[in-house]
């Protein structure tokens, strides 16, 4: 597979990830699974941020000690699943800029039909970092990044939760300057585009529509 992917296997994102998984799950603890989740695919995918020098001056001496540099990053999320992986990902990072890419799935042809888009206008100055449960076909995040792209965006990463192999295949194919992070690669798509094991549709699992 593609150097560009990186699977989290932290053990607790790996645990979090198999009570996600349990159709048993209510909704409630369902979200909140995600929430915390995300918030450690957030510390995964920030890992190399940059860093500058900033002098502060501690009960005891002054001293020029790290701090984030440049521009503050911008979330993307994919409406709909993708606000309930943003949520955990603005607790570790709560001033970072928010974009929507506003696209669903035709059931029938699988493709990606896009009814909103809106993002900071400085766009391309920030890291984008573009969420989304689950990469199934890519037809989605291969969208949602080429909007992005258009709309003048040079620096992205792709976060979700689950990713079917060819998903991943297809999204390395578009995009292979944009990293993929995924708490797991599942075994293969269904008939419907349903990544088997899975975990249903995260949307209705996030929002208890089903
Ligand atoms: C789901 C999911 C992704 C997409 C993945 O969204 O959140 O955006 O499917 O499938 P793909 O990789 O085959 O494109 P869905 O279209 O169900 O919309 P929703 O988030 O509004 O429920
Ligand atoms: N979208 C989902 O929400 N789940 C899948 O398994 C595939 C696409």
């Amino acid at each position: 597979m593609d150097s560009q992917i990186t699977i989290v296997d932290h053990p607790l994102v790996q645990h979090k990830l198999t009570l996600m998984r349990d159709k048993e799950q209510p909704t409630a603890y369902f979200r909140q699974l995600l929430r915390e989740t995300a918030l450690l695919l957030a510390y995964e995918v920030t890992r190399d941020l940059p860093l500058e020098t900033k002098r502060v001056e501690t009960p005891i001496e002054v001293m020029d000690a790290p701090v984030l540099a440049g521009k503050k990053l911008c979330f993307v999320s994919v409406l709909r699943a993708g606000n309930g992986l943003l949520e955990g990902m603005l607790d570790l990072l709560p001033s970072a800029r928010v974009g929507h890419v506003g696209l669903y799935r035709d059931p029938e042809t699988l493709e990606a039909v896009e009814y909103y888009y809106k993002v900071p206008q400085d766009i391309g100055e920030r890291l984008v970092i573009v969420v989304d449960p689950m990469l199934a076909t890519a037809n989605s995040g291969i969208a949602a990044v080429d909007r992005l792209k258009q709309g003048g965006a040079r620096q992205l990463k792709f976060v979700c939760l689950l990713a079917a192999p060819e998903g991943v295949a297809a999204f390395t194919a578009a995009h292979p300057d944009v990293p993929l992070y995924t708490a797991a690669l599942d075994r293969e798509l269904n008939d419907h585009g349903y990544i088997l094991p899975g975990l249903g549709d995260a949307g209705d699992r996030i929002y208890g529509t089903r």
